[in-house]
């Protein structure tokens, strides 16, 4: 067999764990408003194949995705997985019947959403769990404490490798911290949403992984003119540039943007290689600091 290219932004060593920094997030598998089946079943698991044959090995999934849907896609898609792959989930939210996201984050929700994980996804450990706060307008202030104890446990018992913490402040992050070691927080971020930006340096100089997720905008793409701008002069598109630019941004952020097209996966590896010089950078900071609004959809 023949050794792949390198993907761009190289690899993250994630508690033990190598993981490539350009990753995949399997959320957008799942039906509209992530419920129910993929209208393209057989789309969806040739994305998953691609993921692997690509030698992408983060791939970010969670048991409320359909619910269930992703991760038995990634099963029928990926298992048995290759060593080298890490797949990633997230606990502390269930669906409704309208489709929303209510929390679910006591003791028993949690170790029946690890249990739930494990089984739908063919696995006697998980490598990496998030507990995932807040709703879906983002992070929400509140303890953290007995959820986070409770997956500490659930580490313990060699159910979890790795905990992670999604949807979070900075104080509940710094709140998980010293209840039991954090391997990655995901937040959403992207070159218009830069809330995070402190967040991100702290970590990165303690070299725990930070995720953004709705790198590309998530369910609206990320709109404006010094994005269109560095995009045209670069001869690139809109999501190369902001892949690029989240792969400079920090050496600890960890990609995981979504498609539901081969061909848009394969796109995003090779955009994310785009070498960006300072003044597009600068140009890209504008962005989310100060000066021109940006939209990105919820
Ligand atoms: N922790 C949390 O609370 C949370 C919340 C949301 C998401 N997540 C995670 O973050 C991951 C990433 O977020 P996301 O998938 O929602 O949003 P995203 O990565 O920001 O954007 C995905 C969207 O971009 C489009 N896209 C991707 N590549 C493209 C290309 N080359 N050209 C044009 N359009 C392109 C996709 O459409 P196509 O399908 O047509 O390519 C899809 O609609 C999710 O998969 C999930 O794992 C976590």
């Amino acid at each position: 067999m023949s050794a792949r290219p390198t993907l761009p932004g190289g690899t993250w060593d994630l508690a033990g764990l190598t993981v490539t920094r350009f990753g995949y997030g399997a959320m957008q598998l799942a039906g509209p408003g992530v419920m129910g089946p993929p209208a393209d079943r057989d789309g969806a698991l040739a994305v998953l194949r691609e993921v692997a044959e690509l030698g992408i090995t983060h791939l970010d999934t969670s048991g409320a995705y359909g619910p269930r849907v992703t991760n038995q896609l990634v099963r029928e898609a990926l298992h048995p997985y290759p060593d080298t792959l890490h797949v990633a989930t997230k606990v502390g939210a269930v669906r409704d019947e309208h489709g929303g996201w209510p929390p679910a984050r006591r003791p028993d929700d949690l170790r029946r959403a690890v249990d739930e994980n494990l089984e739908t996804l063919g696995l006697d450990v998980l490598d990496l769990v998030y507990l995932r706060l807040g709703d879906a307008s983002g992070p929400r202030p509140g303890s953290v404490t007995e959820a986070f104890e409770t997956l500490a446990r659930l580490q313990e018992e060699g159910l979890v490798r790795h905990l992670g913490i999604s949807n979070a402040t900075a104080e509940q992050v710094a709140q998980a911290r010293r209840i039991a070691p954090v391997a990655a927080v995901q937040n959403m971020y992207n070159l218009a949403h830069r809330e995070d930006d402190d967040l991100i340096d702290t970590l990165a100089e303690e070299g725990v992984a930070y995720v953004p997720y709705f790198p590309l905008g998530g369910f609206t793409p990320l709109q404006s003119a010094a994005l269109s701008e560095v995009a045209a002069r670069r001869s690139a598109t809109p999501v190369a540039v902001a892949l690029a630019w989240l792969l400079r941004r920090s050496p600890n952020i960890l990609l995981i943007p979504g498609t539901s097209s081969v061909a848009h996966l394969r796109e995003n590896v090779t955009g994310a290689g785009l070498a960006l010089s300072d003044d597009d950078v600068a140009a890209l900071d504008r962005i989310g600091r100060r000066g021109e609004p940006a939209r990105t959809g919820r």
